[in-house]
């Protein structure tokens, strides 16, 4: 089952560095977004990101120019019928996430394997509405995705072993680690990493210290890269609601349920970094 062709469904954050480490690593690859502004959104991002790559001397123009010929763009999902594995990276949203995959899996041929790239809601449940459900599976990758190395590899009941491998050197193909994971809420790093974000947004709401002092803690005294409240606004406070909700609604365990403070923060809009406004504010790019 070799890959040769890649869709991607949604040209977010997510979608966006997908399509851009499969062209990178020589793929065409077609993204379909639902309006030509939301798929420009994303081609700058990946114009940008591959920017910085050439001005640190880590890319050649012409392999950057090589790449972004090899994204097309479009707003029909017709236009996924030839590819061999499309990934969906759209909102974490079951109802609209099904919509699609039941839509696609009239326009795909039988071999198409179907990814979604969901942060915790069921790959099952997704495969179920398609003829295909030994040929889905969960490919998690990992924000910013042209530069973390990881993709948690979900193998859902009926995932066949040749969907598996396939899906494996995909993503080994496109320079990341594999991690493999059953299908359960929040995989592997998910399930660590969710709750830690929850609890820094705790530990502020409680007054325990200020959310400087919150990263500083982390990132001097224990090394990682961002503390936090940084990395909450770097994810976005919505996203991570939404998968501290889903996590609570299956495990009903009260660790995963969100605290108010986060809560408030999504109803008021302030997303993160994305929404120049989370934990932290900052200065929105023109
Ligand atoms: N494309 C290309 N290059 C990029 C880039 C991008 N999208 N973003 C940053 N860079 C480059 C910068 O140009 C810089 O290059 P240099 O070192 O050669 O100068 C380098 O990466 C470092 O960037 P910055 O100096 O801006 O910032 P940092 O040193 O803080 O690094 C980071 C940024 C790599 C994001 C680092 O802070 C990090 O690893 N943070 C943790 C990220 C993380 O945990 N991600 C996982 C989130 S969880 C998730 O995605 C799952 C979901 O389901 C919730």
């Amino acid at each position: 089952m070799a890959i040769k062709k890649v869709g991607v469904i949604g040209c977010g954050l997510m979608g966006s560095g997908i399509a851009q480490v499969s062209a990178q690593a020589g793929y065409d690859v077609t993204v379909r977004e639902v309006t030509k502004e939301f798929f420009d959104r994303g081609f700058k991002r990946i114009e940008g990101s591959l920017a910085k790559f050439v001005e640190k001397g880590k890319m050649q123009e012409s392999d950057r120019d090589a790449a972004l010929g090899r994204i097309k763009g479009t707003i029909s999902l017709a236009d996924l019928k030839d590819c061999d594995i499309v990934i969906e990276a759209i909102i974490e949203n079951m109802d609209e996430k099904t919509k699609i995959y039941k839509e696609l899996d009239g326009v795909c041929g039988p071999h198409t394997i179907f990814a979604s790239n969901t942060s915790s809601l069921p790959i099952g449940d997704m495969s179920a509405v398609t003829k295909r459900r030994d040929k889905f599976c969960g490919m998690h990758f990992f924000n910013p995705v042209p530069l973390m190395k990881l993709v948690e590899i979900v193998r859902a009941i009926d995932t066949s072993e040749e969907t598996y491998q396939a899906a494996k050197t995909y993503a080994e193909s496109v320079g990341k680690t594999v991690v493999t994971a059953k299908d359960t809420p929040g995989f592997v790093v998910n399930v660590l990493l969710v709750p830690y974000l929850l609890d820094a947004v705790r530990l502020l709401e409680r007054g325990v210290a200020s959310k400087e002092d919150i990263d500083q803690g982390m990132v001097l005294g224990c090394g990682h890269p961002m503390g936090p409240l940084t990395l909450l606004d770097y994810v976005g406070l919505d996203t991570t609601y939404y998968i501290a909700e889903i996590m609570f609604q299956e495990f009903k365990d009260s660790h995963y349920a969100a605290p108010p403070l986060l809560r408030r923060l999504v109803e008021a809009g302030y997303h993160g970094r994305k929404a120049g406004r989370g934990i932290y504010t900052y200065e929105q790019k023109a």
